[in-house]
């Protein structure tokens, strides 16, 4: 058996629940986890000192498996890299971008859309957090430079990965951004999420894994058969009201996908396990259809699905 412990949105820095981040690294060792999946937002400002100890606490998880992790809207210069844009009119793009991510890569990965194959899975990291960028543009003003987007390159990148992979591992895709509106929220964090849970499907993902959101959520959606998206919640305080900080923990076997969520227990001071889904693994990867590739740009603001808690 496969297993992940998907955790994200930690947030140091203010938002940091330091109670909850020691009780989750106490708890990580006994479940034996084949790897650490975090799904972005390790920081709150982007600040130095937020990544330094960001790091050191993937330090301590990586004692007990390797740690993938993606970087959210929260790790990333998005404004000052707009402002160099602007300030010498688009000659140092790529100054810019290097400024962007600059922090993320010094202390965290210098890879942003990282791979890791472990046994009975393989799990590819796609960026989606691009601040401000043509394909994040909104009408939201208040979603600029925090709504993410899918890139092509970086599908085609876990394509080859995919296609590479023993036939009976899992093709999980992680991603900062929620593809599925949240619950409390109402919103999604992709800006074409419609064309990116095709495509995604499309290349055989079997598992999505993403935060953002900040509360937690497991979904399979109807359009796309087999495939099911693990929302982790935050570890942080920054949760919905009337929600607990939460993580998922995934377990791949050979013929099933369980998911259950751990949520804080504030009596208990730990995460304990609240909800268990069991889901059908896919008897065999499906065909890719290469025509689904092409971005339409659509985002219909909406997407088929199912909640558990409903
Ligand atoms: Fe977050
Ligand atoms: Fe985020």
């Amino acid at each position: 058996m496969t297993r992940i412990v998907h955790i994200s949105d930690l947030h140091f820095g203010k938002p940091a629940a330091h109670e909850r981040l020691e009780a989750l690294k106490g708890l990580v060792p006994g479940l034996r986890p084949t790897a650490v999946a975090v799904s972005g937002d390790l920081t709150q400002r982007c600040a130095n000192r937020e990544f330094e100890q960001a790091r050191s606490y993937l330090k301590e998880l990586e004692r007990s498996a390797p740690c993938i992790v993606v970087p959210g809207n929260h790790d990333i210069r998005w404004l000052g890299a707009v402002a160099r844009n602007l300030g010498f009119a688009g000659l140092f793009r790529r100054k810019a971008h290097e400024f962007k991510y600059s922090r993320y890569r010094r202390y965290i990965r210098e890879e942003l859309s990282p791979a890791l194959e472990i046994p009975g899975a393989v799990i590819a990291g796609l960026n989606t957090a691009h601040g401000i960028s043509r394909g994040s543009l909104t009408r939201r003003l208040k979603d600029l430079g925090v709504i993410g987007h899918v890139r092509r390159s970086d599908v085609e990148r876990a394509r080859r990965l995919f296609e590479q992979a023993p036939p009976g591992a899992a093709r999980v895709v992680m991603i900062h951004h929620n593809p599925i509106k949240g619950p409390v929220s109402g919103r999604h964090g992709l800006a074409n999420t419609e064309w990116a849970l095709e495509v995604l499907a499309s290349i055989g993902t079997e598992l999505i894994l993403c935060g953002h959101d900040h509360q937690e959520a497991i979904h399979a959606i109807e359009r796309t058969p087999g495939l099911v998206i693990s929302t982790a919640g935050t570890i942080s305080n920054r949760v919905r009201p009337g929600r607990s900080s939460s993580f998922n923990l995934v377990d791949i076997g050979q013929e099933s996908l369980r998911i259950v969520t751990y949520t804080w227990n504030r009596d208990m001071k730990n995460f304990l396990p609240s909800t268990e889904r069991l889901f059908p693994r896919p008897r065999k990867p499906r065909r890719y259809n290469l025509n689904s590739m092409k971005d339409d740009g659509r985002d219909l603001g909406h997407v088929e699905q199912t909640d558990p808690r409903r």
